[in-house]
C-alpha cells in the first residue's frame, strides 16, 4: 500500500514539473541529453526567409535532443514582440534566454531587466549595439562583415579584366538589423577600393521573397543598365529573379547576381545558372547553441564570441553538393 501511495506521489510531482515547463508563449519541448531541468526562453526574429525556417527548426531539434525545455515566440520582425517575450520569460523565470535580435539598437533597458533577474542572456544569430557587454554571456553567428567582403571579393575578380564602370543595385535586409549593417559596410569596403564599381539604387528589401521581387522591379523600372545585383540574402534574390525575367531579362546573364546564405531555394537558383555566386550564412546553429546554455545555467565560463564557420559556393559547387544540402 505505501508502495503504491509513494508511486502516485511520485506521479504526480512529475506531472506537476512537467506542467511548469510547459510553454505558455508558444510550443515547448523536452527531452533526453542532461538538460532536462533547464527552460530556455527563445525569441526568434520571424519567418522571413528560407533561412530562418531552418534556422527555427534547427533551435526545436537541439533542444529537444538535448532534453531542453524550449518556449519559442515568433516576434514577425517587430522589436516590441521581442521585448514584451524576453519580459514574459523573466516573470516565467526561465533559467536562460536566448534571443535573435531583429535589429541592434534599444535592448539596453530589457537586457539590465534580464541580468537583475539573474537570468543569464546569449545573443544567438544576430548582435545589438549595447556598449556594456555584461548584459548578455556570449554572442553564437556568423560573421557578417565578412560575409560582405567575401561577395564584395568575387565581384572584384570577377571584373578584375575590366575598366568600364560596373553598375550594381543592392537589396538590403531589414533596416537596423545586424547583418543588413555589416554585408553593407563588408562589401562596400572591397568594392570601395576601385571606383569602377557603383552602387547606382539600394534600398531594404526586408529580406523577404516578396519584397525582394517588388524593390527589383522598382530598381529595373528607373536604372536601363544594371551589371550586377547584390541581395543580403537569397529569398530577396530568387524574388529578384522573378523581377527580371518579367522585364524580359536573363538573369545571370544580363544581370549577374550575387547572395548570402545558401538555403536549398538559393543553391538551386545557382546550380541553374540564374545566380552567379552565394556567401555561405549557416542557420544551424542550434546544438552549440544549447551547449552554451547548458554552460551558462551552470555558471561555467563560455567565449565572448563563438562565430559560426562557414563558406562561399560558386555555380559548379552548388551542383556538387546540391543533394546533400540539409536546408
Ligand atoms: O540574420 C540572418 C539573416 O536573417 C539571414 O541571412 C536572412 O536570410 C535572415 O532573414
Amino acid at each position: 500500500m505505501l508502495k503504491r501511495i509513494s508511486a502516485l506521489v511520485l506521479a504526480g510531482l512529475t506531472a506537476m514539473s512537467v506542467s511548469a515547463c510547459g510553454g505558455s508563449s508558444g510550443g515547448s519541448s523536452g527531452g533526453g541529453g542532461g538538460g532536462s531541468s533547464i527552460t530556455m526562453g527563445f525569441s526568434q526574429v520571424g519567418a522571413e526567409s528560407g533561412w530562418r525556417t531552418a534556422n527555427t527548426k534547427s533551435v526545436q531539434d537541439s533542444a529537444k535532443s538535448a532534453g531542453i525545455t524550449l518556449k519559442f515566440s515568433d516576434a514577425q520582425q517587430k522589436q516590441e514582440n521581442q521585448i514584451k517575450a524576453i519580459r514574459s520569460y523573466i516573470q516565467q523565470k526561465v533559467d536562460v534566454i536566448a534571443f535573435s535580435p531583429v535589429v541592434e539598437s534599444g535592448w539596453d533597458t530589457v537586457l539590465k531587466e534580464a541580468k537583475n533577474a539573474k537570468i543569464p542572456v546569449i545573443l544567438t544569430d544576430r548582435a545589438v549595439d549595447s556598449k556594456d557587454t555584461s548584459l548578455y554571456k556570449t554572442f553564437l553567428g556568423s560573421d557578417f562583415v565578412e560575409e560582405g567582403k567575401k561577395a564584395g571579393q568575387w565581384l572584384v575578380n570577377e571584373y578584375k579584366d575590366g575598366k568600364d564602370p560596373v553598375n550594381i543595385v543592392e537589396l538590403q535586409g531589414t533596416t537596423g538589423s545586424a547583418p543588413a549593417n555589416d554585408r553593407k559596410s563588408g562589401f562596400q569596403e572591397v568594392i570601395g577600393a576601385d571606383p569602377k564599381f557603383k552602387i547606382i539604387a539600394s534600398q531594404t528589401g526586408d529580406f523577404t521573397r516578396a519584397k525582394g521581387k517588388e524593390v527589383m522591379e522598382a530598381f529595373l523600372k528607373s536604372n536601363p543598365d544594371i551589371d550586377v545585383l547584390y541581395a543580403h540574402n537569397d529569398d530577396m534574390g530568387l524574388g529578384a529573379i522573378e523581377a527580371i525575367e518579367g522585364a524580359g531579362k536573363v538573369p545571370g546573364k544580363d544581370i549577374k547576381i550575387v547572395t548570402v546564405d545558401a538555403v536549398k531555394d538559393g543553391m538551386q537558383a545557382l546550380a541553374d545558372g540564374k545566380i552567379s555566386f552565394i556567401v555561405e550564412c549557416s542557420p544551424l546553429l542550434g546544438p552549440q547553441l544549447m551547449d552554451l546554455a547548458k554552460k551558462v545555467v551552470k555558471g561555467e565560463q563560455v567565449p565572448a564570441r563563438v562565430v559560426t564557420e562557414e563558406t562561399t559556393f560558386t555555380q559548379e559547387q552548388a551542383k556538387q553538393v546540391l543533394s546533400s544540402r540539409q536546408y
